[in-house]
Formats: structure tokens, sequence, C-alpha cells
């Protein structure tokens, strides 16, 4: 099933690139970030060249929920604390700043995306949890941000507490992303579909971006591609890792309420209304896990449809999609020069699942640059920073989980089932001739079967049963069953075996 966004094809498409072009800016990723950055430098008069190795939008940006909001979480509290009053509101600034610019650009263009403004609420069913809102509530009272604590709300369960934001919004992304890319196409900005960037080379002043077949010669690149595919220098795989969640769109059969919510600790459930060929439906999504652990219908799509059903017993599951994020080690998103020793080269990537906001405050920060003009929220996503890591737990997971993966299952025994005991629409790995081979059977019993090894650093990969592909452990790279790369770092397809 196709996300709500992406049922139609609203975006035109663009040809593969097949020459060598010189340029002053590539971008390489055609998501929001990257299409976000084009449009404001195109608009600036530079000679912009987009390259998007699948079609615009089809990703992250295609299977978002598309809350703009500066409410992250109960982030302020742990901002306050960690990085003091300043930084903490410059934060916010920022990302009110990002939901104001989304409107102008959608107001000048005159795009017709359903944007709607809207309030963002985070509640808790739980008291324990009441002492989470209260400490909330006290940063946000210290740092001047407006904000109300409600103790009800229109969900179809009883809350206990919440926080709502107001001036916050959504929209339908893709309709967005068509109306940037008219006024990039308007500016003289190319872009090009299908076209896969292996490598980037320094040549004296300049850059090369290399394809499968041909080459661009650019001042600037910025690296739009949700996870960066360059692993050295940057080693943003060692900074963050990636998180899946998953969303279904139903027709509830009542009436459906303003407002935007979320609730505060796992499991996530998150709630806003959208359009659906003129009819409001309700999008719910949530039940994060680290990309790569093992997943399965049920533990996924299939617990959100069990509560909808609690929730609105009349209701039908009319979408179901999922999705990835990069989840930063202290909340952060890194936007900004890649690495000290590679100047011109720019990156937006760890937006922690909230990408509206954060790839418009990445657009406008790179934009600013490359304009040599000063951005006062430049500082606070310094994208080179290396600040003591406060989340001491998830730098362990995050290495026991790549030592498990890179060498214990190396070398843990083989699986000792056949062919045979595959079911159908199922994936395992299993031992053929010695080695461990990844085998999906489809519905008719064909077998499709890869080295279940990624080709980003090596990690053995594990079958996620929800989406039928194979999915990294280490840093989120996934596949689908026939081997295809289909999520970044890594950018080559497995390897297929004969069997
Ligand atoms: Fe890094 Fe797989 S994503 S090893």
């Amino acid at each position: 099933m196709k996300s709500l966004w992406l049922k139609k094809d609203i975006i035109e498409n663009f040809p593969e690139l097949k020459e060598n072009l010189e340029s002053e800016i590539c971008i390489i990723g055609g998501g929001i970030f990257g299409i976000s950055t084009a449009h404001y430098l195109c608009k600036y008069g530079y000679k912009v060249v987009l390259i998007e190795r699948d079609e615009l939008a089809s990703k992250v940006t295609g299977h978002t929920t598309a809350k703009i909001t500066s409410q992250h979480g109960l982030i302020y509290h742990y901002l306050l604390n960690q990085y003091g009053k300043d930084f903490a509101k410059k934060y916010y600034e920022a990302n009110q700043k990002a939901i104001e610019n989304i409107e102008k650009i959608i107001n000048t263009n005159n795009i017709e995306c359903d944007f709607k403004k809207q309030t963002s609420n985070i509640y808790t069913t739980n008291k324990s949890e009441i002492q989470k809102i209260e400490e909330e509530i006290k940063a946000l009272n210290e740092l001047n941000i407006k904000a109300k604590k409600i103790e009800e709300s229109p969900l179809p369960f009883k809350i206990i507490s919440s926080i709502e934001f107001e001036n916050q919004a959504q929209f339908n992304p893709i309709k967005y992303i068509k109306g940037l890319v008219k006024t990039i196409k308007e500016n003289n900005g190319l872009i090009f579909e299908n076209t896969t960037c292996y490598d980037i080379k320094k040549e004296k002043n300049s850059y090369i971006c290399y394809t499968k077949n041909n080459k661009i010669k650019t001042k600037y690149v910025i690296i739009a591609t949700q996870y960066p595919f360059v692993n050295f220098p940057g080693i943003y795989f060692a900074k963050m890792y990636q998180s899946s969640s998953y969303v279904i769109g139903l027709d509830t059969k009542t009436d459906l309420f303003n407002g935007m919510y979320i609730n505060i600790q796992s499991p996530i459930y998150s709630f806003r209304t959208a359009f659906d060929e003129g009819k409001e439906i309700l999008l719910i999504g949530g039940l994060d896990h680290k990309t790569g652990e093992n997943i399965d219908y049920k533990n996924s799509y299939g617990l959100l449809e069990e509560k909808a059903k609690i929730w609105y017993p009349s209701c039908e599951i009319k979408y179901r999609w999922s999705t990835r994020d990069c989840i930063t080690l202290d909340k952060i998103p890194y936007i900004g020069e890649f690495s000290n020793m590679l100047p011109n080269i720019y990156v937006g990537t760890g937006f922690n699942k909230w990408g509206m906001t954060s790839s418009n405050i990445a657009a406008r920060i790179i934009t600013d640059k490359i304009t040599e003009k000063e951005n006062e929220y430049e500082y606070i996503f310094k994208a080179t920073r290396i600040n003591p890591i406060v989340n001491k737990d998830e730098v362990k997971n995050m290495i026991s989980q790549t030592t498990k993966s890179l060498v214990m299952e190396r070398i843990k025994e083989n699986s000792k089932e056949n062919i045979d005991d595959i079911k159908e629409e199922t994936g395992k790995i299993i031992e053929i001739r010695g080695e461990k081979v990844g085998v999906y059977k489809d519905i008719d019993g064909k077998i499709f079967a890869v080295k279940p090894v990624c080709t980003h650093l090596g990690c053995i990969l594990n079958w996620n049963d929800a989406d039928k592909t194979w999915d990294c452990p280490c840093h989120g790279s996934r596949f689908d069953y026939k081997g295809k790369n289909i999520n970044n770092p890594a950018i080559k397809d497995l390897e297929k075996i004969k069997i």
C-alpha cells in the first residue's frame, strides 16, 4: 500500500543525467531538504543541479506525517539543562521561524498543499509522567515560550495532562514539493532523477560528483541524502542511528478534531488529520524501534490497526506506510559544513523525526553560508560539533549492536533450515554450500536469494517481515527482497546468489 501522499503521481518526472555537467552547486538528494535548498539558491540566481537516485520525495518526505512544529517531544527541559537558556531559546526560535518561512513560501508562490494552522499537543495517559510535563512547563516558562497545560483532549481516550503549542501547522508534503519544484524550474535549476552519486572527489578548487556514467563539476556540494553516503571524513555513521516507525490512515466514520497530538513515551502514538480526495481522514503513527531490529506485521502495522479498531470500532484502514528517521545522539540535527577537512561541502541530517521544520532550517543555514550571510542559528546545529555525548546509553547500544552484527552474527552457527522450510512471503538467512544466504520466497513460491551482508560496512542484515526488506541493524541501510538498495547510507545493491 502506498502512502497517502504518494498515491497519485503529483510531482512530474525528470530525466536521468546522461551527460557531463558543470555547475556552481550540486545538491545530492531530492527530498524536502534538498529541494528547499535548491528553491532558495535558485532564487538567488545560482546555477544549481539537483540529482536524486530514485524519484523526488519518494523516500522519507513521501512517508512522513508532515507535522510542522517546534514542539519536539519534551525537548526544552533537556536543552535548558544541557545547554543553557540562550541555546534552548534559539532552538525554539529557529523552528518557529521555519514554520513562518514555510508559510511564506506557500503564500508567495500560491502553493495549494492543504496547509493548515494547528495546535500541537504532547500528552500523557500515565500518572507517572506528570512530573515530566511539569518540568517541561517550567522550562517553557523560563524560556518565555507560550504554552498551555491542558487536561482534556478530543482523542478517543482519556488523557491526564498535555502541553499545547499554538501556531503550529500541517500540510501535504508532496503538494508542497510540487510547488517548490515549479519555482526551481522557473529559476533555471536543473533536476535529474534515477541518478545516483557514488563518489565525490576534490579537484583543485572544485569537486567532481561521480554518477554511474557521468560527472558533475561544481564549486559547492550539498549532501541531502537523509543519511550521508560519504563515510570519511565526517563519520556520521558513528554519530547517529536510524529509527523506523509506522503510519496508518483511516476513515474513522466519525467527526474528526482539530490539533495534532503525540504522547511522551514509548510506545509512541501520534495523531493528525489529512485530506484524502477532499474527505478528512485520521493518520495514526508511531511504534518506533531501531531500524534493523527483527520486526513483523503483527508488532508494527498490526498493533496500530488493533488500537485503531478499539478507538474507532467502525473505522476502515485505507493506508499503511513506514518510514525511517536519523536520530542524533544529542537530539540536535547536524547542519552546516560536512567536515572541517572538506570546505564547500555541506550537509543536513539527523532531523530526529522533525524533518519538516529542520529541513527548512537547514536550507536557510546552508543558503546563508553560500551567500555569505550571517545566520543567527548556525551555531546551534553545527554539524562538525564535538560535544560530550549526554546520552551514554545510546552510545553503548550503538557499539554493542554494531559489534554483534559485524562479528558475532558472522560466526554464529547458520540455521539448519533449508529452502523448503521457508514459508511463502517470508525471508530467512539459511546456509547454502557453507555460506550464509538471505532467501525470500514470494507468494507463488519463487525464490530470491542474496548475500545478506550490508554493502555499507559489512554488517549481517536482518529480515523485516513487516515491509519484506533486508534491514541493517548497524546504521539502518535497507534493501528490497531482490537486493536493491532502498535506504542509505549503503548505496550499492546486495550481491545476488544463484541457487
Ligand atoms: Fe552500515 Fe549496514 S548500514 S553496515
